[in-house]
């Protein structure tokens, strides 16, 4: 079996350069992501974390969760803000973020029901909602952001144009992405929502620490544009060429093209 190796990579602007870890499978790969997490809760009991959706973080959030359930580490004083949620979808949807999130992470650790935000994607008014999210994230200072990314480069829901000024908005879903995340809706894409609510590329910016995680042969293009490709809307994921404290966390197969 290959070994893990860690690279600091200097970036196509020759100021920048970024943490990669390379592990030989998926299991690895959340087993370094989350030895990051676990100082994280540990050295700070009310840290503030910035979590993320998809297939990217599901083995850092069983870990956390059998951590806790075995040596007891506490998020007891943990406040918690995901990046995104799908438009239109309530709640209680099995298919959103708010739904995943609780499935997959919350029930199984302690954290406070009240100390945990997610983008409200049944709101009234639209506008209002990314407003006040924003609202609520200029107060904090995110410790540990958990971010995935797209095959597109975005990063939450930013997809390829965003500003890297942005803040909370709605966004478009580009196609790629629809048709990458049918896989949740029965592959059907006509199912997946069209339009979601996320943070913006200056909110993530903004994070004290990032881990990203990619893993799969589709992701090696976004991978290698994040890191190796110019600083450029076309892939969002570039603008963390500029972010101090980026680590990246990949497999052999997301790695293929560094
Ligand atoms: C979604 C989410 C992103 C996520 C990306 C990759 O569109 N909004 O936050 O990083 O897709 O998802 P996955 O990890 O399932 O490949």
């Amino acid at each position: 079996m290959s070994r893990m190796w860690y690279a600091v990579v200097s970036t196509a602007d020759w100021r920048y350069v970024m943490k990669i870890v390379v592990a030989p499978d998926v299991q690895h790969v959340a087993e370094a992501a989350f030895k990051v997490m676990k100082n994280t809760v540990s050295e700070k009991k009310d840290a503030v974390l910035g979590l993320a959706t998809g297939s990217s973080p599901e083995g850092l959030y069983a870990l956390m969760a059998k951590d806790h359930s075995e040596n007891g580490t506490s998020y007891q004083d943990v406040v918690t803000y995901n990046l995104d949620e799908y438009v239109g979808l309530p709640q209680n949807h099995p298919q959103s973020y708010y739904t995943f999130m609780h499935e997959k992470l919350f029930q199984y650790i302690d954290v406070k029901e009240e100390n945990i935000h997610i983008p409200c994607g049944c709101a009234q008014d639209e506008e209002k909602a990314c407003h006040d999210y924003e609202n609520m994230l200029a107060k904090v200072r995110i410790d540990l952001q958990v971010l995935g990314i797209g095959s597109d480069g975005h990063i939450a829901f930013n997809e390829p144009g965003t500003p890297f000024d942005s803040l909370v908005h709605l966004v478009h879903l580009k196609q790629q992405t629809i048709h990458d995340n049918a896989r949740f809706f029965d592959h059907d894409e006509s199912k997946v929502p069209t339009m979601a609510i996320t943070t913006g590329l200056a909110d993530i910016m903004r994070c004290r620490k990032i881990i990203l995680i990619a893993t799969g042969a589709n992701k090696a293009q976004a991978v290698h544009d994040m890191v190796k490709g110019l600083v450029s809307t076309s892939c969002p994921a570039s603008i963390l060429q500029r972010h101090p404290d980026t680590v990246v966390f990949l497999d052999e197969a997301a790695a293929s093209k560094l």
